[in-house]
């Protein structure tokens, strides 16, 4: 039985999953500086009383030393990710962390250095790669059925110039996000792309943007578009836009390959594939909505194990990979390396479009790097 503390009233999002494996796991502790949030997060996990949910904790680092933990899950705001991270690794616990990983590259080495050392899980809670119609799309794209990929595409847009905090005052968003230049936010663009070229990295990245026009006074561009480059010289485009007056559209990518492409809905609803077949006589390929392509769902989401979970059952199958790493001691595909190099891309992006939309190599990441390979140069 693994048991879990969680960091942050968001990573309530993983209680209803961790309740359907009642064999497997067990959250006995919760932690939120908020009395309120905690106080609510008490009642959501351990039922009206709190008395299922034995530890509530305001400070992290109580929880850490005083719960009877074997793992965390860290949804705190973004700033506060590796040192919690590095805090429970080094007490041998073991993580799954929200997104974005980090918010400097000195952090992401730490990180690195950390799970390494410690031999510890640690998961990279990149949930938009759950997204079943993503799981679709990327099976097609690993079984070949789009040809060669060469071009993939990922938008973020989500107007969080109205986002608050708990007491309605600008919070940490203000500062560590919108506060910031470059695509601070990429890993919900990059991860359903990035898993669809699998022997692939982004070796790097050129970040643009049209300025700044908005009214809020925030250091954040009207919107950035950041362009990576793949080792085997393919090309992967994202655009972070949180501050453009327009409808959210958080998961809108595009795939093309040699045989045929992908395009998400920007408006809601199912996307698109076109894929050349031999069926076709003229020879083009004919938009289909992606419920016909349904077969490339992986079993286990059809199997309706996950079913009822939040995102078509993603929520559930990404606590599951996490206990499974943590039950096999073997790190899962969306480890620290994965979470390093697209959290990579927000803050080499701030660096090239600070400099002109100067081209930012991006480490190779994996373990045992040497200093050498650590340093950042413009
Ligand atoms: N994966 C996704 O789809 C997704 C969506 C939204 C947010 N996020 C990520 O989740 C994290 C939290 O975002 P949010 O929107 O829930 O933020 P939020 O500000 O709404 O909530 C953060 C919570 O953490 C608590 N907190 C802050 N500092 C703390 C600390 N040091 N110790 C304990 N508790 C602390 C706050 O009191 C608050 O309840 C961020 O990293 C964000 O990037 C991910």
């Amino acid at each position: 039985m693994i048991k879990v503390g969680i960091a942050g009233a968001r990573g309530l999002s993983v209680v209803d999953a961790m309740k359907a494996m009642p064999d497997k796991v067990r959250i006995t502790a919760m932690c939120d500086l908020d009395e309120e949030a905690l106080s609510d997060a008490g009642k959501k996990i351990g039922g009206e009383d709190g008395a299922g949910c034995p530890g509530l904790y305001r400070i992290y680092e109580d929880m850490i030393e005083k719960a009877d933990i074997d793992a965390v899950v860290i949804s705190t705001p973004m700033q506060c990710h590796v040192p919690q991270a590095i805090t429970a690794l080094q007490a041998g616990k073991h993580v799954m962390c929200e997104v974005t990983a980090a918010v400097t590259m000195d952090e992401l080495w730490w990180l690195i250095e950390n799970v390494e050392k410690s031999g510890k899980i640690y998961m990279y809670a990149e949930n938009y790669c759950y997204i079943p119609e993503c799981q679709i799309v990327c099976n097609m794209a690993r079984s070949g059925a789009f040809g060669e990929l060469y071009y993939g595409e990922g938008e973020y847009t989500h107007d969080c110039t109205a986002l608050r905090d708990w007491h309605g005052k600008p919070g940490w968003r203000s500062y560590w996000q919108m506060g910031t230049r470059g695509s601070f936010y990429p890993t919900h663009s990059l991860g359903p792309v990035m898993r669809c070229f699998p022997d692939d990295r982004i070796v790097s990245v050129a970040s643009f943007s049209p300025g700044n026009h908005n009214p809020y006074g925030l250091r954040n561009d009207d919107l950035t578009q950041t362009v990576c480059m793949l080792e085997s010289g393919k090309l992967v485009k994202i655009r972070v836009d949180t501050v453009s007056p327009r409808p959210h559209a958080m998961a809108y990518y595009q795939l093309q390959g040699t045989k045929g492409c992908y395009e998400a809905n920007r408006f809601g609803g199912e996307g698109m594939i076109a894929v050349a077949t031999q069926s076709e006589p003229d020879g083009y390929t004919r938009w289909k909505p992606v419920s016909e392509f349904v077969n490339y769902l992986p079993e286990r989401f059809r199997s309706g194990e996950g079913a009822g979970a939040g995102h078509g059952g993603g929520d559930y199958y990404i606590v599951k990979d996490f206990i499974d790493a943590v039950e096999t001691g073997v790190q899962p595909e969306l480890d620290v390396y994965k979470a390093a190099e697209w959290t990579s891309v927000a803050l080499l992006s701030q660096l090239s479009v600070t400099n002109s939309g100067r081209l930012m190599e991006v480490p190779r990441f994996r373990r045992g790097m040497s200093w050498e390979e650590k340093r950042i140069t413009l």
